[in-house]
């Protein structure tokens, strides 16, 4: 690094998550569901020079750890990415994304006919395509912006 180039700050206490296919930071946050109005301190970084992908974005929220939730549909967009857990300024933990088999109640079925969305107590679930997602009960499959099935 040259004198030139600022680094994104470290954080103290919170979450690092690293090697972020270069564009996709936006959907990490949407799938966080961090839009800035929970007042968290958000750090981004598009379009990082990695020697590893070639370009990467990276995301790094003070103060919060995720949930397996979140983990599970990050590892949708971002299965190659680290999670960075920080304390006192140093990374205590590293975990690598797996690929869940199958998501449960966290996505919506985009298919406005499937039972997920009538008034029956049914919980989505969505199975994990190598390019996707597919509703079990419906087949509806989602390939792009799957963050934008994340329920509310
Ligand atoms: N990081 C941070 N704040 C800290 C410590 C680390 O923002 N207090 C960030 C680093 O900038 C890096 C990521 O967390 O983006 C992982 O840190 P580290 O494990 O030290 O880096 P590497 O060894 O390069 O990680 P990897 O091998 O996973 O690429
Ligand atoms: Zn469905």
């Amino acid at each position: 690094m040259s004198e030139h180039e600022l680094r994104i700050s470290k954080i103290e206490e919170g979450t690092v998550i690293d090697h972020v296919p270069a564009g996709k930071a936006l959907h990490v946050l949407a799938i966080l569901g961090i839009d800035g109005s929970g007042g968290e301190q958000v750090s981004i970084g598009m379009n990082v020079p990695s020697t590893k992908l070639g370009g990467k974005d990276v995301v790094k929220v003070e103060g919060k750890e995720l949930s397996q939730d979140e983990v599970d549909v990050l590892s949708l967009i971002a299965p190659d990415a680290t999670i960075n857990i920080v304390r006192g300024y140093d990374v205590v933990e590293k975990h690598r994304l797996e690929r869940p088999e199958t998501v449960v109640g966290v996505l919506d079925c985009p298919n406005h006919d499937c039972i997920t969305n009538e008034d029956e107590p049914v919980e989505t679930k969505f199975e994990v395509l190598s390019d996707g997602v597919r509703c079990v009960y419906c087949g509806a499959i989602v390939r792009e912006d799957i963050a934008e099935l994340i329920s509310a």
